[in-house]
């Protein structure tokens, strides 16, 4: 017993910052007393390429990253971009972002990021680099495929749970690229001119809803500048807006090569610098990692009595907040990788994101037992890889040709490759090594032997066609596709084409095609999904993120010339303002080839007219709007209903209407449900530059409810009560 009551008499109680039974704010406080300024200087900068040293004195680890978001990416080496060669790093490969945008499914969005999160979980990273919510202003921006479309609603409703999922495993989520990267031309110099109207109502409400709603525990600063100085140390974007109006209580960091200045860095609320001198993909400066901004230059500083030690502390205390979420919390889950139900998350996520746009006389689903021609490169081509950082090894890849043959049988599935690009490149177009005519009749005799075409082409993320870096230089597709589809068309016009992209494309062959999938890049299993669809095993319920207009220069951001996009001198004017996507095709009247939230199902739904639960609403209200949906056909299906408002005499302009809810609900056929949602009367609220706050309006308002932007289904209309109404600050 004497032993015993020795040895508990002599256990000391762990020093506070280690005491688990402690407050998170406690420990840090006492790991801060601690440490000395070199200690702390190096908790806030690179140590390698993905990690920083944490403080070993102290037990402190060091914090791992890695990109996402639609998976883990490879191990690299310590010091520059090469693949470090491991043989255990193939991850489950999630579709793009985009697709996960198109489920409108919150639900299948938290499950997506537990999938992203215990497979970062089990390759022992802290830090997941995603997701990416910028808006997707143009059709040729390179990193559209890793956002959530040109909605903030949509988005900010799908981020959330992005977020509260993939952080369920002790992992932290990194909401990027915080803000305004909406091109990738010229997107590490480029500043950003933009009113603070679009600025608060397009740009910021997906980062205020990951940050408020999501509790992100990590935000990335994006290259480019906003009002001349760069956003990854912006007074305004990150010590006002994130931090103090937000109340963001983690770590802010760079985007890798995206400081530029140790006081503003210092100054303006940057937490952690990471990659400097490198262009954030293809090469750094080796072991410069003294040298980084917020390094040696600023401890010069500080010992010089420039800078107040105090401003490090801040840094370091958001730092350990974030290290008690994550590496040093010891009950989180230890992750999982390339598991059955990982495998079935990505399939479910593909399978419920693929969008039909168009199907005349049903042409899909394609019927068993006759012979399918699959042709394109994009039916046997991995493109889990090239992309940029969001690049994954996957364990798995299941392509289109091999989905489809699967399904239909080797011996009822012809294949021809069509065309060819070359190789994955981050910074050029390598030249295809085939030659385009032999591939052309090849495909053309396929096609000729075939009772139906499944052309499956799009872009594929090589360089200039959806790649991190740089935008593409045209709208159509690459490749030759367009005068392949009209040759195959030519001698068999029973074609579906597939596109498989992360932005909208050109179609000019959309009228004599009589069905089109927009696919997207679909991940591992993603060619068991497509053949999910086109056998019509599942029906598809996907619906558009983005709008896909009939020329570029339908689009807002090509109607204003250079300035709008790519920007002249250095600087990017949004001079269309609020009016993107949808927003500009409704407001200016200018048909879409393809409206924003458009998607066809192999069954129809009616709608009945819309119900509110009253006719006037103060400020402070929810709005509930119900109607009864049916599904018509003879199959289930989903559909995701959508309820856009607009205002009758807004003080300031409004777009023509703006999405604020939608409801994604699974009938069987001939079943009728009540589709009910509620709507936040703040939510009504514009954002007035002159005031720099948010007002509502006493006046009419009208919920319009839709199959998508362009076919509304039902109106109904009612007002929001004078008094608190009238310029009431909506936070
Ligand atoms: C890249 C990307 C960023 C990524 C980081 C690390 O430049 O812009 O999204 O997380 O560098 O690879």
């Amino acid at each position: 017993m004497l032993a015993c009551a020795a040895l508990a008499a002599t256990a000391q109680a762990p020093a506070p910052y280690l005491d688990e039974s402690l407050p998170a704010d406690v420990r840090i406080e006492d790991a801060i007393g601690r440490m000395t300024l070199d200690e702390k200087i190096a908790m806030i900068h690179a140590q390698s390429k993905f990690s920083t040293p944490g403080c070993p004195r102290l037990g402190i680890p060091e914090i791992w990253m890695s990109d996402g978001p639609h998976g883990v990416r490879v191990e690299f080496t310590w010091d520059d971009w090469m693949w470090a060669g491991w043989t255990n790093d193939s991850c489950t490969a999630m579709p793009a972002l985009t697709c996960l945008a198109a489920t409108f499914n919150p639900d299948l969005a938290e499950r997506y990021g537990e999938v992203v999160g215990s497979e970062a979980r089990f390759r022992k990273k802290d830090i997941i680099l995603g997701p990416g919510v910028n808006i997707y202003r143009t059709p040729l921006s390179g990193r559209n495929f890793e956002y959530m479309g040109e909605d903030p609603h949509l988005a900010s409703t799908m981020v959330v749970p992005y977020i509260k999922g993939l952080q369920s495993n002790g992992v932290a989520a990194c909401l990027k690229h915080y803000v305004l990267n909406n091109q990738e031309h010229d997107r590490d110099r480029v500043n950003v001119v933009v009113d603070e109207r679009a600025l608060n109502e397009l740009y910021l409400p997906a980062f205020k809803a990951g940050v408020t709603r999501g509790k992100v525990w990590a935000v990335m600063g994006s290259y480019n500048k906003y009002r001349g100085t760069y956003c990854s140390h912006n007074d305004t974007l990150v010590n006002d807006i994130l931090k103090k109006q937000w109340g963001f209580d983690g770590v802010f960091i760079t985007d890798w090569g995206s400081a530029h200045d140790t006081r503003e860095a210092a100054l303006n609320g940057l937490d952690i610098e990471m990659g400097s001198w490198t262009n954030g993909l293809t090469w750094g400066e080796s072991n410069a990692y003294d040298n980084y901004y917020m390094a040696r230059p600023l401890r010069n500083l500080i010992a010089a009595g420039e800078l107040d030690e105090k401003l490090v502390d801040d840094k370091v205390r958001r730092i350990l907040r974030l290290c008690l979420r994550t590496n040093m919390n010891r009950n989180r889950p230890w992750g999982a990788m390339h598991t059955d139900s990982h495998l079935a998350a990505a399939r479910e996520v593909a399978r419920e994101g693929i969008v039909l746009l168009k199907n005349d006389k049903d042409f899909l689903p394609l019927k068993s037992g006759g012979k399918i021609a699959v042709i394109g490169e994009n039916a046997v081509k991995v493109l889990s890889i090239g992309g940029g950082s969001s690049e994954l090894k996957p364990k798995t890849e299941i392509s289109p040709l091999q989905g489809i043959r699967d399904r239909f049988g080797d011996e009822n599935v012809l294949f021809s490759l069509g065309y060819a690009s070359g190789a994955p490149d981050y910074s050029r177009e390598l030249p295809s090594p085939y030659d385009a005519d032999s591939l052309r009749e090849a495909a053309i005799a396929t096609a000729r032997m075939a009772d139906a075409v499944l052309f499956v082409g799009g872009l594929n993320k090589n360089f200039s066609q959806d790649c991190e870096g740089d935008d593409r230089t045209s709208f159509s597709l690459p490749f030759g596709q367009d005068a392949l589809i009209a040759d195959l068309l030519a001698v068999n016009p029973r074609m579906a084409v597939v596109i498989v992209s992360g932005n909208a494309v050109d179609m000019p062959w959309q009228a004599k095609v009589p069905a089109i999938i927009q696919s997207w890049y679909l991940g591992s299993m993603g060619g068991a999904a497509l053949a999910d669809i086109v056998s019509g095993d599942v029906n598809p319920s996907g619906k558009l993120p983005f709008s896909i207009p009939a020329r570029l220069e339908d689009c807002a951001a090509h109607a204003f010339g250079e300035r709008a996009y790519p920007g002249v001198n250095g600087n990017v004017h949004y001079d269309e303002g609020l009016l993107v996507g949808y927003r500009w095709h409704d407001t200016r009247r200018i048909a879409a080839r393809y409206p924003f939230g458009h998607g066809l199902s192999y069954t129809t739904f009616g709608y009945s007219a819309p119900r509110l639960d009253r006719k006037v609403y103060m400020p402070s209200d929810t709005i509930t709007v119900s109607l009864t949906l049916s599904n018509k056909g003879s199959r289930e299906g989903s559909e995701t209903v959508q309820f856009y408002t607009s205002q009758k005499k807004p003080r300031l302009p409004r777009p023509a209407k703006e999405l604020k809810s939608f409801c994604k609900t699974r009938l069987k056929a001939g079943e009728s449900r009540v589709i009910e949602v509620r709507i936040p009367v703040a939510d009504l609220a514009y954002y007035d530059d002159s005031l720099r706050r948010w007002v509502l309006d006493e006046d009419e308002f009208t919920i319009h409810v839709g199959a998508s932007s362009a076919d509304i289904r039902g109106k109904v209309s009612f007002r929001v009560a004078p008094g608190m109404a009238l310029n009431t600050d909506i936070q």
